[in-house]
């Protein structure tokens, strides 16, 4: 079992689509464990991507991230981190293949509706950015045994 760290950019909040995001996850079977609205604040854009330093698109997208609210979620279940990142499609909309989030819902070639973790060790760092340990609710869904199998 995985937890994932998704957030609804800004663009996705602005365009009234977090519901419709969100929506695609949970159709997907991913159980919701952590959820909250907020404001990134630069220091956290900056520490959250700060793989992409240095990079020509990077002041752009520190800018992007910062400009409104986004929705951030932790998302758990059977390789969660895979399975999210393909639900998200390729980078930019216009790549995107229809069925996936960014092929549905975008296609510009710099803003992307959504972000997701894209290894395990990105999630670990990523979920402890957004989520204090008590923000994160362990249930258990009754249909557990029918979506997840036996794994
Ligand atoms: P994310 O990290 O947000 O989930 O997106 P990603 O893995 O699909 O893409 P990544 O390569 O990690 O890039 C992070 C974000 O930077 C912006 N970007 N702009 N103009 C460009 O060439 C360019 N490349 C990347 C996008 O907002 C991308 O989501
Ligand atoms: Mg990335």
């Amino acid at each position: 079992m995985e937890t994932t760290l998704i957030f609804v950019k800004p663009d996705g909040v602005q365009r009234g689509l977090i519901g419709r995001i969100i929506t695609k996850f949970e159709e997907k079977g991913l159980q919701i464990v952590g959820l909250k609205m907020m404001k990134l604040s630069e220091s956290l854009a900056k520490k959250h991507y700060s793989v992409h330093k240095g990079k020509p698109f990077y002041p752009g997208l520190i800018k992007y991230v910062t400009s409104g609210p986004i929705v951030a979620l932790a998302l758990r279940g059977p390789r969660a981190i895979e399975t999210c990142r393909k639900l998200m499609g390729a980078t930019f909309g216009y790549k995107a293949e229809p069925g996936t989030i960014r092929g549905d819902f975008g296609i510009s070639g710099s803003f992307n509706l959504v972000h997701g973790s894209d290894s395990p060790e990105a999630a670990k760092t990523e979920l402890a950015l957004y989520f204090g340990k008590k923000e994160l609710c362990d249930w258990k869904p009754a249909l557990m045994e029918q979506v997840f199998g036996s794994e």
